[in-house]
């Protein structure tokens, strides 16, 4: 039984660590062999190889160095690559995770040459087409032969689009697996300096749909800059913000209370959002983490492919507009602080029940 997971960018590696710690644990029993193949989607230091020293994920078996591109060119260059790996590997599986342009293109490409197929987050819906991740999520699982799901609203999603029960899995999140893994050794890190534990803000901000445009991306910069002076923030900035912000000819001003960073490694950011008072983001996967860490997390969003998060979670939708996310961030700060609860199966056994049903599959 020969399977092949892949990843492509930055969401992707802590999502496939635990299902590759678990194949390599299962093979010692039974005959299993697993290829590793990185597309190259990301592919800096920062952004990639830094998250396979933090989550002991061996060199990949394949790069494809496929690198940056439009939409198009990148989808393409990965299913060329990918389509070459396929046909050298004949594997018996593909695995793909999360809502990337690697994951659709890895998974068209397996599925045509006739190889089982399964999506590992499947079922997430924000119902926002103009969101690149929809179509990706929307047309793998249109393909995939199992869909592993995060929650029953995922399953409820799959069900309305006439999804056939067998080809569905609730298996609980692989991305919560890592956390609970590596969050006493994150939270052990020294934060940066300047900043004390509960007494900052975190901000990540990279969504094309915010930051592609000075129009929705300079309205935020001033937004932040007027609530740092009611708190510090630190903004590890990723490498899309960064050129848009170049490009734009903007700069943070001298004696910001904002503290600007390169992109961190994984245990480096878990660490500082475990610590801090709230998070203001627009990623999806931290929107996950926050509920799981019971930090207050305002999602810089009209809509999120993760509800569950807001109803049980500690993840509120404030949108873009700045007076909006200024004063849910105020309220958050004078006390208004979710409850933490966490949503169910999400109990770092995510990645042993994906492993047991892929290889009872096969
Ligand atoms: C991609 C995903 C997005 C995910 C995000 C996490 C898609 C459609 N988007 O967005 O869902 O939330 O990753 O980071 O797949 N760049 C670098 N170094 C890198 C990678 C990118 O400098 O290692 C720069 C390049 O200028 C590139 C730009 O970032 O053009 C955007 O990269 P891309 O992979 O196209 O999309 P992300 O914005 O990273």
């Amino acid at each position: 039984m020969k399977i092949i997971l892949v990843v492509g960018a930055r969401p992707n590696f802590m999502k496939v660590a635990p299902i590759l710690h678990a194949l390599v644990k299962q093979s010692v029993v039974q005959s299993v062999q697993v290829k590793l193949v990185h597309t190259g989607q990301h592919y800096d230091r920062a952004m990639s190889t830094s998250f396979f020293e933090d989550l002991d994920i061996p060199q990949p078996d394949v790069h494809l160095g496929v690198g940056s591109g439009s939409h198009a060119e990148q989808t393409a260059k990965v299913m060329v690559g990918f389509e070459g790996v396929c046909l050298t590997e004949q594997p018996d599986w593909v695995v793909v995770v999360g809502d990337v342009n690697s994951t659709l293109a890895c998974a068209i490409t397996a599925k045509k040459l006739g190889i089982k197929t399964a999506h590992v987050e499947a079922g997430l819906r924000s119902r926002d087409m103009s969101m690149p991740e929809e179509i990706n999520r929307l047309c793998t699982d249109a393909i995939a032969d199992l869909l592993f799901t995060t929650d029953d609203i995922a399953n409820q999603n799959l069900a309305q689009e006439g999804v056939h029960p067998d080809r569905i899995c609730l298996v609980g999140n692989t991305m919560i697996d890592t956390l609970l893994k590596h969050l006493t050794r994150a939270e052990n890190l020294p934060l940066p300096a300047g900043v004390s534990n509960g007494g900052y803000g975190v901000v990540t901000l990279h969504r094309a749909s915010n930051v592609d445009t000075a129009q929705t991306l300079l309205p935020l910069i001033e937004m932040m800059q007027t609530v740092s002076r009611d708190l510090p923030l630190v903004f590890p900035i990723h490498p899309r913000t960064r050129k848009n912000l170049e490009t734009f000819g903007v700069s943070m001003p001298a004696g910001s209370n904002i503290k600007l960073t390169e992109p961190l490694g994984y245990l480096e950011f878990i660490g500082l959002v475990s610590h801090a008072n709230f998070v203001l983001t627009d990623s999806g996967g931290i929107q996950e983490e926050t509920t799981v860490l019971g930090v207050p997390c305002l999602t810089m969003r009209n809509n999120t492919e993760r509800p569950i998060t807001c109803s049980v979670g500690t993840n509120r939708l404030v949108g873009t507009d700045p007076e909006t996310i200024k004063g849910a961030v105020a309220s958050v700060i004078h006390g208004e602080r979710p409850v933490k609860r966490i949503p169910p199966l999400w109990d770092g056994h995510a990645a042993e029940r994906i492993v047991g049903r892929v290889l009872s599959a096969a």
